[in-house]
């Protein structure tokens, strides 16, 4: 069976995938079954992607897997989710180092239970070396949270006499974010079908190409993200300028 990986533009994939991991519970209820059934096959998802990601060649995936807001949820919701997140990501580590996948996590850990939070750190330091594809996770995120930080660590480095405000450009915020080590997202994903950000790469995201799929994450399949990949490649990114002028 031919793939569409076998369509994609080798010097033209994104190097920055972001994707709202979203319709795990909606996947659940049309099945009658519990939110949390929604969320073990996300987590099948999310190895299948990430596969698929480094196939395709793509540098950075970053997935929202535990917003801000996510906190408010009911209690056992969000245990089981964070126990899920941290057993996963423990049994799928040997093969992310077998495949040179590296881990990383941007978010508030000052909110994540400390053992959960070792535990992924333990991941991250045992995937350090892999050279391939960094998975990155956003957990305990939002963006507001993050520009927030950024503002108060602008403020009290210019107080501190090392920054001068004049001097303070869109780069100098950048390297105050979460993401300062990597690239902007080129392409931003959405499952589920909800037209909107969440609260999720705010800054980051001034450029990426938005890609918005009504399937839920537990049936996002690989063929779906090589989708995704095509119709971004079918676009043209302007950053402002007008199509004649990106033709010089
Ligand atoms: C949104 O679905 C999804 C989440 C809040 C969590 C996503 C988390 C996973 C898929 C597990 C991640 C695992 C690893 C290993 C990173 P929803 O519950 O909001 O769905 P709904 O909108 O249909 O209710």
């Amino acid at each position: 069976m031919t793939s569409l990986i076998d369509k994609i533009d080798r010097n033209r994939v994104p190097g920055h995938v972001a994707i709202i991991m979203d319709g795990n519970g909606r996947w659940a209820k049309e099945r009658s079954m519990d939110r949390s059934a929604g969320h073990v096959e996300g987590v099948n998802t999310v190895r299948r992607i990430t596969e698929a990601a480094s196939e395709a060649g793509v540098r950075y995936l970053t997935l929202y897997a535990f917003s801000t807001e996510n906190w408010n949820r009911p209690k056992e919701e969000v245990a089981a989710l964070m126990h899920l997140i941290v057993v996963a990501i423990e049994r799928e580590t040997p093969d992310l180092i077998k495949n040179n996948v590296r881990l990383d996590m941007i978010g508030d850990f000052s909110r994540m239970p400390q053992e959960a939070l070792q535990r992924l750190r333990q991941c991250i330091a045992d995937t350090s070396g892999c050279t391939g594809l960094t998975l990155n996770l956003a957990l305990s995120y939002s963006s507001r949270w993050e520009i927030t930080e950024a503002a108060r660590k602008i403020a009290a480095d210019v107080a501190a006499g090392k920054l001068n405000a004049e001097d303070i450009t869109d780069s100098t915020v950048g390297s105050y974010l979460t993401t300062a080590s990597m690239p902007d997202p080129d392409l931003l994903i959405r499952t589920g079908g909800d037209n909107r950000i969440s609260n999720f790469l705010l800054w980051q995201i001034a450029y990426s190409e938005i890609y918005i799929t009504p399937t839920y994450w537990p049936d996002f399949s690989k063929e779906d993200f090589y989708r995704a990949v095509l119709e971004y490649q079918s676009r043209e990114r302007r950053f402002g300028l007008t199509s004649e002028q990106l033709k010089k």
